[in-house]
């Protein structure tokens, strides 16, 4: 199937993953600082360095521009832009997003601006973080900056990455930071989150051109198994997000089934229509599905214990079939069919894109003769991720067939990068990054990424 001219292929990062310079031009400590120096991560590893993308852009955009992507999605670090608790905007900062964005447009790619990707300030973690309703006015205060600065040149902006993530995975549970464990109390980091989403989305369509598409990215989970359990699951991970930012209203069941772990008072007069902002696109990161069983113990009382999955302790999760990457995820294309077509018959005013997919491998780069020339190269074969991505796109084919109004898909990611508590164990790049001289190398997927693109058919399996 040939893609319309219009449909946008790119691929993605995100700032604490890629930049490093975390001391340099003004730039503050964000929770994720903390979190990597204090132990949390695998081998203790940290951004200070990543893939030296703060120094190395104009390397990565002519990576891009080889690539032939239509887009390039990036973060804002907001501990860049706004480094001081109350102080001025860091123009040191905001130079160096518009000379990313500048190169881009230089290399005909069109600007995707993440403006929340995870790494909030630590002088705002230090204030309760995302357990602080301010938090989400503080973050929206600085989306108006960007949206000022970069509002006449970026064509896509992205309010928050994955709120299931920052709020049930860094506060619910343990796993990213902060990783306070709370189980329940999570429930008012997700509200805080989706206030953030509106409010930066109504701060960004007050700044930005008329023509610029203004989205959110949801990591939502599909799950297989009983009936009610996935029926449980997609309430407390998915319709928590979805329905007050695309409808307005928080399910009344969700109040039911967490009866006793959370009473949403915390939910104020007016915050669902704040919440509830006009956006153009729905972006999807997807990688995997679950799947999950009513395990026979009482729902009632609930646990309070730490939990990304709290209001669910009377369920449990199966260890799912195989093929699995090397995070362990099962390799599930039609998942993604599967999710893009609930979205749309839910959701039908809302047009889909795909704003991460990619896998993890265990990438080895070896030198070998160049077939044609013969000289000595760098490569990595990595046919498992060009098998997963091939199965990907075959799987978004076959739901824009069924009529889904899907308009881009970036891959994840252009490069190997710090990949949150694991560190640099794992890569998911279609670029390999030597760590030690951040030579990169494109592996055979960035090669077939590449083809793709020049031809703009998707696959038919
Ligand atoms: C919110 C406060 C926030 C303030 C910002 C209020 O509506 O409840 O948490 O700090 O607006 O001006
Ligand atoms: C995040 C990325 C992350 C990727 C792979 C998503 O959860 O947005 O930052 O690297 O998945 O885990």
């Amino acid at each position: 199937m040939k893609c319309s001219d219009d449909f946008v292929f790119g691929t993605a990062t995100a700032s604490y993953q890629i930049e490093g310079a975390a001391n340099e031009d003004g730039r503050c400590p964000s929770i994720w600082d903390t979190f990597s120096h204090t132990g949390h991560t695998v081998n203790g590893d940290t951004g200070d360095v990543a893939t030296d993308s703060y120094h190395r852009y104009k390397e990565d955009i002519a990576l891009l521009k080889d690539l032939g992507v239509d887009s390039y999605r990036f973060s804002i670090a907001m501990p860049r832009i706004m480094p001081t608790d109350g102080g001025p905007v860091n123009e040191k900062g905001v130079d160096f997003y518009s000379r990313v964005v500048d190169e881009l447009l230089e290399a005909g790619i069109k600007p995707c601006a993440t403006v929340y990707h995870w790494d909030l300030p630590q002088y705002l973690g230090d204030k309760g973080g995302w357990q602080n309703r301010d938090t989400a006015w503080r973050v929206a205060d600085y989306a108006c900056v960007m949206g000022e600065r970069l509002g006449d040149r970026v064509d896509t902006w992205i309010t928050v990455n994955e709120p299931w993530c920052v709020s049930y995975l860094s506060y619910g549970g343990t796993e990213q930071a902060p990783g306070l464990g709370g189980g329940p109390a999570a429930f008012e980091t997700v509200h805080h989150v989706n206030l953030a989403h509106g409010l930066i989305a109504q701060a960004l369509r007050g700044e930005v051109k008329d023509d610029a598409k203004i989205a959110v990215t949801l990591n939502l989970q599909v799950n297989r198994g009983d009936a009610d359990a996935v029926h449980r699951t997609d309430l407390i991970a998915n319709r928590v997000f979805l329905d007050p930012m695309l409808r307005g209203y928080y399910p009344n069941e969700l109040f039911a089934v967490t009866k006793g772990i959370c009473d949403w008072d915390f939910v104020k007069d007016g915050d669902l229509d704040l919440i509830h902002q006009p956006i153009d696109m729905l972006g999807l990161n997807y990688y995997s599905t679950g799947l999950v069983t009513m395990s026979g113990r009482p729902q009632f009382p609930q646990s309070t214990e730490a939990s990304v999955f709290p209001g669910c302790s009377d369920i449990d999760w199966l260890p799912t079939e195989g093929p699995h990457t090397e995070m362990g995820w099962n390799i599930d294309p039609n998942g993604l069919y599967d999710l893009l077509v609930r979205l749309h018959d839910d959701y039908p005013e809302y047009p889909l894109f795909i704003t991460e997919n990619g896998m993890a491998c265990p990438d080895r780069l070896v030198e070998e003769a160049d077939p044609e020339t013969g000289a000595s190269v760098k490569a990595v074969h990595d046919a498992d991720r060009v098998d997963y991505l091939t199965r990907h796109f075959d799987a978004a084919r076959r739901a824009m067939e069924a009529g889904v109004p899907l308009t881009g898909y970036y891959v994840w990611s252009l490069l190997d990068n710090f990949e949150w508590a694991f560190g640099y164990t794992k890569r998911f790049g279609i670029t390999y990054v030597d760590y030690e001289t951040q030579e990169r190398t494109p592996k055979d997927s960035f090669k077939w990424y590449r083809r793709l693109i020049a031809s703009r058919e998707l696959p038919v399996l």
